[in-house]
């Protein structure tokens, strides 16, 4: 006898990850920090694997109550997950199973739309408008979950503080879960974080240590939600999700503020040299607030092996719903040469209006 899965997981393909690139510095596809974790972070791990025998706290209380302190709110209001992505299906879990309906952009970040799938719930996406999120046009839309991605992936645009607030005001979702994975790689006085919404009730916020804090391999991330929500998937969260080495990676990571601080730095100046890079080469940029770039170009395929002929890897617009676009995350500084001389007008890479000379596009 064979079991068959349940019918409306047709309408799922697997999750693509982006490629590895061939070198290290070459990695721009799964906007990672290309400078890594805190040197803290090593020696906590080692310290932690003493206790590998034992499970590890499932509430994952020090760090639960540092983060609380961080942002001003109780510990009970804080969820930590394996990263985002387990918050985000625990989300649905709870919210959306069995005939649930959930709003976001389209294309909204991969993880929303999957776990909304995976439950037999509706997705209604709304278009973007100018590569951000119509806010106006989704608080039209009656949902259980209003998904908001800021800044978002894979545009790397940002709604106004003044724009989430009128959202939640306005808004018929019973609760809005901003996603603030790049937040802390903005440097537009209008991008602001939305954890004091939380307070009014009906938002949740999610964050990660995968990006600024370079701890993707370990994953970490939290929710920052009223207590009954974080109740509430505390009931059908596996219990040691987070293990013992990510727990105490997460810690030294949140103790050695220089170090995102490093991060943040090098982010902005490395996009902003990219953007100039790109647009000299007569590339499209979005403007992004995150720690990757989303770059148009009329032949996106051979964007991408050309790019692969000099090591560097990024991700193809096609497989996060943009055709004619590719992602490519903020780099090291040897990353950016790459970039750079594979960009250079006498190489083999297509041109735009050369792609378009040739019938390519
Ligand atoms: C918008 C957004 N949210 C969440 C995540 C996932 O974070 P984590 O690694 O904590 O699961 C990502 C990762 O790329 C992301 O782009």
């Amino acid at each position: 006898m064979t079991i068959a899965e349940r019918p409306w997981l047709n309408r799922l393909q697997p999750y693509q990850p982006g490629n590895r690139a061939p070198i290290a510095d070459g990695s721009m596809a799964s906007n990672e920090s290309p400078l890594g974790a805190s040197p803290d972070v090593a020696a906590a791990i080692c310290g932690a694997l003493a206790q590998s025998h034992r499970y590890p706290d499932p509430l994952a209380q020090e760090l639960r109550s540092e983060l609380a302190s961080l942002h001003h709110v109780a510990a009970d209001q804080i969820l930590i997950g394996n990263g985002s992505d387990e918050l985000i299906f625990l989300l649905a879990s709870a919210y959306l199973a069995q005939g649930g309906h959930a709003v976001c952009a389209a294309p909204p970040y991969q993880i929303d739309r999957i776990s909304t799938y995976a439950v037999n719930a509706r997705l209604t996406q709304v278009p973007l408008r100018d590569w951000a999120h119509d806010l106006e046009t989704m608080a039209a839309v009656d949902a259980d979950i209003a998904y908001v991605v800021n800044p978002h992936n894979p545009t790397g645009t940002v709604c106004t503080p003044a724009g989430i607030r009128e959202f939640v005001a306005r808004s018929p979702a019973r609760l809005v879960v901003i996603d603030e994975a790049y937040i802390d790689f903005t440097d537009d006085p209008n991008a602001q974080t939305a954890i004091p919404l939380v307070a009014g009730g009906g938002v949740a916020v999610l964050r990660t240590f995968s990006k600024i804090h370079g701890l993707a391999g370990l994953r970490v991330g939290y929710l920052v939600a009223e207590r009954d929500i974080i109740a509430t998937l505390q009931k059908i969260r596996p219990p040691f999700s987070v293990s013992s080495v990510a727990q105490a990676a997460a810690l030294a990571a949140l103790r050695d503020p220089a170090h995102p601080l490093a991060v943040r730095e090098h982010t902005l100046r490395i996009r902003a040299e990219m953007v100039d890079l790109l647009e000299q080469a007569g590339y499209p940029v979005v403007p992004s607030q995150a720690n990757f770039l989303l770059v148009q170009t009329l032949a996106e395929t051979e964007f991408v092996s050309a790019v692969l002929r000099h090591g560097i890897s990024v991700r193809p617009g096609s497989s996060l719903g943009l055709p004619g676009t590719v992602r490519i995350s903020v780099p090291t500084e040897r990353g950016l040469e790459l970039l750079r001389g594979a960009l250079r007008p006498d190489r083999e890479l297509l041109q735009p209006t050369a792609a378009a000379a040739s019938g390519l596009v």
